[in-house]
């Protein structure tokens, strides 16, 4: 049996979505730019898109660009938001994904920014109360603060975070990439300033996301060359990956509430057993339903001679995971993420992550064969 529990990494692509980027290479090779039928065919099709991506939003299209995904939407917020409103001191949590969080130091180093990290809390939740005496005592100030951990799946209320923004004046990114696709986001009531998606998180291609950017936000390109999205980022557009963006994100939204209910009680019912079978197992982060991303779990073993070869050892039995390892020793420098909660260095940590795709036999699968080896290892 090969079970495929690493959607957070990316995910299988839907065969709906296949099939309109199959007819759309098939039949719309123009190059967008061209002024001639074939490329005006191809313009009409991104611009559909677009239209897709904004509607579902609840955005105007002229707030939607299209970007090579989420890293490049992060560095676009942070590096223009930045540089283009003469910002000089950004706030941020130390749990970010890389493509915040090193974003914000390069910016740093090179003398542009200061930077502060909240302190976060064992489930990795940023102290608010902080980030509201941070933001009164520091004039122009950006919030980089990431919607959903992508390791552990704890929840930042960004809403108190648009609030809290919205009342100091300052900018605010959030990275939104691991749940556009689980979750619905409604930046008219939201203020908030750039959201991101990234098509690979959601059962579209790789390559290929968006950034929203609020139309009272203006910023200037991060990549420059021609005058592809409204001279926002030079390129020729990435069509098939566009339309398959948007195809994945209205199937997404489309059947959203169906899935949550899914993959929310494979979570749940997984925890159970593991809970059940395996004594001494633990959860990293806020499993809280309410507060926490239903696609993401990050499980503790206690198995503390398996450690680095937990995830080789699941992998032979065809499971396919990821590592959250909190070690720091030698070569491995570990997760930052586990690290920065205070997860016990020890334990081989796991991340199981789900999609509509999963089963409750996966689970049971799952569940004899991390048995089986903490048993051996115990
Ligand atoms: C929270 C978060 N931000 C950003 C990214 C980067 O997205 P991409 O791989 O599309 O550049 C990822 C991908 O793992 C992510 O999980």
């Amino acid at each position: 049996m090969q079970v495929y529990v690493d959607n957070a990494a990316t995910t299988p692509m839907d065969p709906e979505v296949i099939a309109v980027m199959t007819e759309t290479m098939k039949n719309d090779f123009g190059n967008p730019s061209s002024i001639h039928a074939r490329g005006r065919q191809v313009r009409t099709i991104i611009e559909k898109a677009r239209k897709t991506v904004a509607t579902l939003l609840n955005a105007s299209p002229a707030e939607i660009f299209f970007t090579s995904g989420g890293t490049e939407a992060n560095n676009m917020a942070l590096v223009r938001g930045i540089k283009d409103h003469g910002i000089k001191y950004a706030i941020t949590s130390p749990l970010e994904h890389h493509a915040v969080l090193h974003t914000l130091e390069e910016l740093e180093d090179s003398g542009q920014i200061q930077l502060a990290k909240l302190r976060v809390d064992a489930l990795g939740r940023p102290d608010l109360d902080q980030l509201e005496h941070l933001l009164a005592s520091q004039p122009r100030t950006l919030v980089s603060l990431m919607h959903a951990n992508n390791e552990i799946g704890t929840l930042t209320d960004i809403e108190m975070v648009s609030a809290l923004s919205e009342e100091y004046q300052a900018s605010f990114p959030s990275d939104t990439v691991q749940t556009v696709g689980p979750f619905r986001h409604d930046p008219e009531t939201l203020q908030i300033d750039f959201i991101n998606g990234a098509a690979h998180k959601f059962h579209g291609p790789k390559g290929v996301g968006f950034i929203y950017i609020n139309r009272n936000t203006e910023i200037r390109p991060l990549l420059y060359g021609g005058a592809q999205e409204r001279n926002m980022r030079g390129g020729t557009e990435n069509v098939y990956g566009i339309v398959g963006l948007a195809k994945a994100m209205e199937l997404a939204y489309r059947d959203m509430d169906a899935h949550r209910t899914h993959i929310q009680q494979l979570k749940t019912y997984l925890m159970e057993q593991l809970k059940t079978h395996i004594p001494g197992v633990r959860f990293n982060g806020d499993t809280d339903p309410n507060n926490s991303l239903y696609t993401v779990l990050n499980v503790s073993f206690p198995c503390t001679d398996l450690s680095d070869m937990m995830l080789f050892s699941l992998d032979i039995a065809g499971i396919c995971a990821s590592g959250g390892s909190a070690c720091s020793s030698g070569s491995d420098i570990g997760s930052h993420v586990l690290q920065g909660i205070g997860a016990e260095l020890d334990r081989p940590c796991v991340r199981f992550s789900f999609s509509k795709y999963n089963t409750r036999e996966e689970m049971d699968y799952i569940v004899e064969k991390v048995g089986e080896l903490c048993a051996q290892h115990a």
